[in-house]
């Protein structure tokens, strides 16, 4: 069967972007490591009270030394919980591991001006481990449409130094 030097490059051509893409898709998760959501983790969000989400906030981690701590973030209509009416306060230079999920819908946490941004999805949970270089405080955003009040969903997150950080800041 003849086929056209043309027809013959744009048949290549598109084996190339398809190539592309998936090699694209295979660098994300491999070299950036990339995560999806729930891929550990699940609850059911009817019950959450019987998870490390009834109490929502941040713990240190038991053993460690230095200190580890972990965030449980409970993102609902119209708040995250903590954040919302309470900061989330955690140390600077210091691996905090976030867990987030959802009691209702869809909802986003994305702390902005950082590339720290994952969905809160019912019954999964997202998690992520990050470090805060510098005392500081950041916006929290729901940036996934959760209904009428969506756009007011906000929070805050304020970095303190690790020498200020102290017991009153976790969740009792
Ligand atoms: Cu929660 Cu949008």
């Amino acid at each position: 069967m003849h086929i056209h030097k043309y027809e013959r490059f744009w048949i290549y051509l598109s084996f190339v972007v398809i190539a592309f893409f998936i090699a694209s898709v295979v660098y994300g998760f491999v070299a950036l490591d990339l995560k999806v959501v729930g891929d550990n983790e699940t609850v059911d969000p009817q019950n959450l009270q019987d998870t490390p989400f009834n109490k929502p906030g941040v713990r240190r981690v038991e053993n460690p030394d230095p200190a580890k701590y972990e965030v449980y973030v409970e993102a609902l209509q119209f708040a995250f919980v903590p954040g919302t009416s309470t900061p989330i306060t955690v140390p600077a230079n210091t691996p905090i591991t976030f867990h987030v999920t959802s009691a209702d819908v869809l909802h986003g946490f994305e702390v902005v001006g950082t590339n720290l941004n994952t969905m809160a999805i019912p019954g999964q949970v997202a998690t992520f481990t990050t470090v805060f270089p510098e005392p500081t405080t950041y916006g929290i955003v729901c940036n996934e449409y959760c209904g009428p009040a969506h756009h007011v969903m906000e929070g805050k997150l304020t970095v303190v130094p690790k020498s200020e950080f102290n017991e009153n800041y976790l969740v009792q």
